[in-house]
């Protein structure tokens, strides 16, 4: 593994927290809407989107433009016309999930203009990790680690409740309510693993980075309850051992697991998911007023490179959108890069005729198609632990 695979590509970055205040400030497009009461108008529960690529609505793009390669052309070709910040070639899960309850697209928390946060905010940054961040080497993405992006939040609930003298204690009493009635995500980990093997291949400590991993997650859960959060959906780590990107950097000799995929990376994952799922319970015992669901999405992505046809995949460990070699990634010129001449040779990425024949689209992030199946596993509940329905809880509130 030579590359981290969820990153911008330029300076090294260190995650922000550690320089204390916010760079950004709310958005006036943010303060108009607030002005106008159309944030505070509405009566179904809020959406709110913690997390890194997978989820990214644009939230990297906006802050540091023209500096990631899902900035530029074949991203968001299929639904948007053109690259919107989003590690697709169209929506994301996160995108269907909305769609699915009728709110629309979750804009990120940074896209100022032209955004309407009725139904919420999206917080989440690509390349960002659970744990409190220092970039390594030149390609450490990451703009903003999980606890910044909690304190994101925190700085946009204090817009909130204090926008405006207009707002008396009652109000301000609906307006906490409304927190804590809001549904909260979080796609969080594959990252911390990511830049974790960047450093120390397989010598990694497993359990010493999922020990560190969970505990920051731990520490983003406690904060955002103390803001008010209550309905948290966590997803657990991707099978990421069996992505085009890490099947692509595989040494013949490297160890596989039964599925042919990346046994240390299968290592890694199982040992967080499962450490994950013991965090969930110690929340529950510590936090009973909270409702602490596990959303499952290891085992959609599983089903979908063990069961491709069940998705009308054919070509699940290949990526749709690449430069070549077995699983269609190289490493020097990734989907949306600069083609370039190596060894005399112009490399180029070329995008699959039929994206819905895949299940990646880049290199580890999903085509729109199966992010399609992937939001059904919450729409549905059928991926969703213990059993909560997301629909039934909109529904009621308009009730
Ligand atoms: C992470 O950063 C926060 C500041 O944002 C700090 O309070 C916390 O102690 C740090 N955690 C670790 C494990 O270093
Ligand atoms: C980081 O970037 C600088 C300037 O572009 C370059 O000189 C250096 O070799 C790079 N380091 C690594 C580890 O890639
Ligand atoms: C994993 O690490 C934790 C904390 O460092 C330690 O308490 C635990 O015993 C370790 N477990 C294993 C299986 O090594
Ligand atoms: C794994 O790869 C080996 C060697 O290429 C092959 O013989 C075997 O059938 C593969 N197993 C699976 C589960 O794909
Ligand atoms: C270019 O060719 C040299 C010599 O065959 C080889 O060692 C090197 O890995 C090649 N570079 C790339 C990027 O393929
Ligand atoms: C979810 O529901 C849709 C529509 O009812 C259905 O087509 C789909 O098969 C379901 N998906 C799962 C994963 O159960």
């Amino acid at each position: 593994m030579d590359h981290p695979a969820l990153m911008i590509t330029i300076h090294p970055l260190i995650c922000l927290a550690f320089l204390g205040s916010l760079p950004f400030p709310a958005t006036s497009s943010m303060h108009q809407l607030l002005a106008s009461g159309a944030w505070l108008s509405t009566s179904s529960p809020s959406i709110f989107i913690f997390g890194a690529s997978l989820v990214d609505a644009g939230e990297n793009a906006a802050a540091m433009p023209l500096r990631s390669y899902a900035d530029f052309d074949p991203y968001g070709s299929d639904y948007f016309g053109k690259p919107v910040g989003r590690w697709s070639n169209g929506r994301t899960f996160m995108d269907f999930i909305t769609e699915g309850l009728g709110y629309g697209h979750i804009p990120a928390y940074l896209r100022s203009i032209g955004s309407d946060f009725t139904h919420g905010v999206n917080f989440a940054s690509s390349g960002s990790t659970a744990a409190n961040s220092t970039a390594v080497g030149n390609n450490s993405g990451g703009l903003f680690c999980l606890l910044v992006q909690v304190d994101q939040f925190r700085d946009f609930q204090d817009t909130v409740m204090s926008s405006g003298h207009y707002i008396g204690l009652e109000e301000k009493a609906r307006l906490r309510q409304r927190f804590s009635d809001a549904i909260y995500f979080f796609e969080t980990g594959n990252n911390d693993y990511m830049d974790a093997l960047d450093q120390f291949g397989d010598s990694l400590d497993i359990n010493a980075t999922v020990t560190t991993t969970i505990a920051a997650m731990k520490v983003a859960f406690e904060a955002m309850y103390g803001l008010g959060a209550r309905t948290f959906i966590i997803l657990n780590a991707t099978p990421t051992g069996c992505s085009p990107e890490v099947l692509s950097f595989m040494d013949d000799d490297e160890e596989v697991d039964a599925n042919n995929c990346s046994a240390l990376w299968t290592d890694i994952v199982q040992a967080h998911n499962k450490r994950l799922i013991e965090l969930l319970d110690e929340l529950r015992d510590n936090y009973p007023a909270g409702e602490w669901v596990l959303f499952d999405v290891y085992s959609i992505f599983m089903d979908g490179y063990l069961n491709p046809s069940s998705y009308g995949i054919v070509y699940p460990f290949r990526a749709c959108c690449g430069a070549g070699g077995t699983y269609n990634v190289d490493a020097n010129v990734k989907c949306g890069m600069d083609a370039q001449y190596i060894n005399g040779t112009l490399v180029k990425w070329t995008k699959c005729e039929n994206p819905k024949l895949y299940l990646i689209w880049d290199f580890i992030h999903p085509v729109e198609s199966f992010a399609y199946y992937i939001a059904q596993g919450v729409l549905n509940g059928t991926h969703l632990f213990p059993s909560f329905s997301l629909k039934a809880r909109v529904q009621q509130s308009l009730q």
